[in-house]
């Protein structure tokens, strides 16, 4: 009579395996899209967990997956074995270290682990998207003298880094910078010269330089 009331057998195994297995497989990248300069270094962090039990006997980071085909080492590709480095710790931290980046690293980066059991191998998914990019000034040639000027800092994805404006090789304080653009307000001749601009922490990599002429406005007060 009592029978009726226990649980079928199979749905007890389900229930002791999921309250056994505390831990499964994860990994999580800290950001899932990078945008960075042509020739910055870039850290792609995350961390991860795994079942218990297992061993990780190797780590990596690759890139271009195939399906059923074991991913390459990206230190052991020539294009990258000089300008990566891995790093983890023993509280399942990674990153991969990205030095001098350029435009064919548009890549998406994903993060391997190997265990002792043959079986338990696994990739993180959805992997780290890089963008890279480089800083251009879109501005007019010339302006007249009165005028208001705007002047662009042009990337091809979003940075983060505060821009920061030059003007014949010096630092700019005085002018209204807001996000990306540097505005002149009532050009006068002693705002002509040589722009370029660059982000925090990456100063070194400036945008090559734009030149801005100011034309003299008739002066009509003779
Ligand atoms: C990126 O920077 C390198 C120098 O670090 C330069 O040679 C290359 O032309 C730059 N890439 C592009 C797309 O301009
Ligand atoms: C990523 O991790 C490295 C050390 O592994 C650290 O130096 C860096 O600041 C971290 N970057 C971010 C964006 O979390």
């Amino acid at each position: 009579m009592s029978l009726r009331m226990t649980p079928p057998l199979p749905l007890v195994f389900l229930l002791m395996i999921v309250g056994a297995s505390r831990t499964e497989w994860s990994v999580k990248y800290n950001q899932q899209k990078i945008c960075a300069l042509n020739g910055s270094t870039v850290f792609m962090n995350g961390t991860f967990t795994h079942p218990e039990g297992l061993t990780v006997t190797e780590t990596f980071w690759f890139i271009d997956p195939v399906k059923g085909v074991e991913p390459t080492d990206l230190s052991k590709d020539p294009v990258y074995s000089g300008r990566v480095k891995f790093l983890t710790d023993d509280q399942k931290h990674f990153s991969l270290k990205l030095s001098d980046v350029m435009k064919k690293d548009e890549h998406r980066f994903y993060f391997r682990i190997i265990t002792n059991e043959e079986k338990e191998r696994w990739a993180g998914e959805p992997g780290v998207q890089l963008r890279v990019t480089e800083l251009r000034v879109k501005a007019p040639e010339e302006v007249t003298e009165g005028q208001t000027a705007d002047l662009t800092c042009k990337t091809t994805c979003s940075l983060t880094d505060p821009f920061i404006w030059y003007k014949n090789g010096h630092p700019l304080t005085t002018k209204t910078i807001k996000n990306n653009q540097l505005h002149l307000q009532t050009v006068s001749s002693e705002d002509a010269g040589s722009y370029s601009c660059a982000v925090g922490g990456s100063q070194h990599l400036r945008s090559t330089a734009h030149s801005l002429r100011v034309r003299c406005g008739f002066n009509m007060i003779l």
